[in-house]
């Protein structure tokens, strides 16, 4: 394997922000690798949209990300993950993965019960590719899934630590609480950064799983199998694009990573 090859950076992306909570885990458990981050800022939320357009998104993304020459690609984003990654996988000679896969084994090495809820999009839950994903590694587990809308724009907006959200997250999770529930998959990447408030809502006896976890350890897996993982001792150098609001992302993204992001340069992603 080149050393190009090593070097090549890993690209990432979501509809927006959220991806940056899967971005975060990968600066620290593979803090040589260099990355490229696209947040489809201009079409924010993917939850809402047909398969059709996310795997269209996805394949524009993944092409613009090509031009950068990446080794690998993470979807950062359950809702493409859930509708387009089986279609772009085929499709791209470079590994390419998705957070769902990881975050269903991570709940499902986490439940005693084997009941999990998963709050997602719309598109994600409706897709009840979590559901099909957590029967194959366990049968009888009883998934109950909550599509949770409101919680994108609040994140992208910067509400998380709003009182707003605190009524939002009653209002849509009042309902799971009921169950006997022992683990919830936060099945959007934006959810993460309002965990804290979830996870105060439900209390100790539901275990929150993060799927950028496990997701970040997967990558690191397949780059340091494929002989590609980044052996250089030089600090990581990381890119950010998105399709629109740049200094609005740039604000947000400085609030969630443990780097400053100086720049975010807007891509015409229609173009790809
Ligand atoms: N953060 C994405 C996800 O994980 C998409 C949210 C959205 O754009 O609706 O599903």
């Amino acid at each position: 394997m080149s050393n190009a090859n090593r070097t090549a950076p890993v690209g990432v992306f979501d509809s927006g922000v959220g991806g940056l909570t899967v971005a975060r885990e990968i600066m620290r458990q593979l803090p040589r690798e260099n990355m490229v981050y696209f947040g489809d800022t201009a079409r924010v939320p993917y939850g809402s949209k047909s398969r059709n357009n996310i795997i269209r998104y996805s394949r524009q993304i993944i092409r613009f990300l090509r031009t950068k020459d990446v080794k690998a690609i993470v979807i950062a984003c359950n809702t493409a993950s859930a509708l387009a990654l089986d279609a772009v996988k085929e499709e791209t000679d470079i590994p390419v993965i998705g957070v769902i896969v990881p975050g269903a084994r991570a709940a499902v090495q986490a439940t005693q019960n084997k009941v999990i809820g998963v709050a997602g999009t719309e598109a994600t839950i409706q897709s009840e590719t979590y559901t099909k994903v957590i029967r194959e590694m366990c049968p009888d587990a009883a998934v109950i899934g909550k599509p949770c809308p409101l919680f994108v724009p609040l994140v992208e907006e910067g509400f998380a630590k709003h009182r707003i959200t605190e009524e939002v997250i009653d209002i849509y999770l009042s309902d799971m609480r009921q169950t006997d529930m022992d683990t919830m998959i936060l099945g959007c990447t934006h959810y993460p950064l309002l965990r804290s408030r979830i996870m105060a809502y439900f209390g100790e006896k539901v275990h929150i799983v993060n799927p950028a976890y496990e997701t970040a350890v997967d990558l690191k897996k397949i780059l340091d199998e494929s002989g590609t993982a980044n052996l250089s001792e030089e600090a990581a150098a990381y890119e950010f694009y998105v399709s629109d609001a740049a200094e609005k992302f740039t604000r947000l993204a400085n609030t969630i990573l443990p780097y400053d992001v100086a720049a975010t340069k807007v891509v015409n992603i229609e173009e790809y």
